[in-house]
């Protein structure tokens, strides 16, 4: 996937700015900068969740497979199931099933209809995949929200991996979770990337250290540098990333 001269608007607050940026497959890209420099947004410009905020807009391209996926004839809910994104919180849906919240990505697949087998299939490799079927394979029928807050948030990557995505998309999916949670999220974000392209956002830089490959910085809505994580936490090229990565701002 690719950013070219990508810039991201809310009304008049210009929230990316001029991003052109490679994320290679099976590779982790973390993205990393203060609050409000346009992690979130850049993220959400990646699966066209951008514009369903009111007053959003987008110029520039992201080419997903070579595509721009901003030309008229994307269909972004399609394109979403094969860009998968995770939030923060958890964001289970509370009135499903562990089972029916996996499975719910599958329900607008069109052209195809899955039997109940075959959904019960995908489901448990999903959940599998995300680190999560012990813990819930005897609840499957069980509240969603009625595990804990970090099996939550792997249950919300299941429900981004059962459409077998080619992204994911990681909002600071670790922020709300405790110290042995975040580190299954990590090992799984690790796991994926061998079938994958994954870009997480965190504030964590020992997290950004830990499981990525490559890394961004960012500073207000631009993007000031990226390279390989090891070089980037090393030696930096730029006096701000420096500055940042050292604990100096942000
Ligand atoms: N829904 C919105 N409406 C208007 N402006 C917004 C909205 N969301 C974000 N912004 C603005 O866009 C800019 C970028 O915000 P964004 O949420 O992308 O930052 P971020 O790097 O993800 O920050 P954080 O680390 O706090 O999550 C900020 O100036 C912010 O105030
Ligand atoms: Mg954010």
């Amino acid at each position: 996937m690719q950013t070219r001269a990508l810039q991201a608007y809310f009304g008049s607050t210009h929230a990316v700015r001029d991003v052109s940026l490679d994320f290679p497959a099976n590779e982790v890209t973390a993205i990393i900068g203060p609050s409000g420099c346009g992690k979130s947004t850049l993220l959400r410009c990646l699966n066209r969740m951008h514009e369903t905020i009111p007053l959003a807009r987008v110029e520039g391209e992201v080419l997903f497979h070579g595509q721009n996926i901003y030309s008229p004839d994307v269909d972004p809910i399609a394109l979403r199931r094969h860009v998968g994104m995770v939030f923060q919180r958890p964001t289970p849906f509370p009135t499903m099933s562990i089972r029916d919240n996996v499975a719910a990505g599958l329900r607008v697949q069109p052209g195809e209809r899955l039997d109940r087998k075959q959904v019960d299939a995908i489901v448990e490799q999903a959940l599998k995949q995300a680190a999560l079927w012990d813990e819930v394979k005897d609840r499957l029928k069980g509240s969603a929200t009625g595990i804990s807050g970090g099996q939550q948030q792997r249950l919300c990557i299941a429900r981004a991996l059962a459409t077998s995505p080619k992204v994911l998309l990681l909002d600071e999916p670790t922020a709300s979770l405790d110290p042995l949670s975040t580190q299954k999220v990590e090992e799984l974000v690790y796991e994926l990337r061998k079938s994958m392209t994954v870009i997480i956002v965190t504030h964590n830089m020992q997290q950004a250290a830990r499981v990525s490959d490559r890394t961004v910085f960012m500073l207000s809505g631009e993007m000031v540098e990226t390279a390989s994580t090891r070089v980037m936490f090393t030696t930096p090229s730029d006096p701000r990333t420096e500055a940042y990565i050292t604990g100096r701002f942000g």
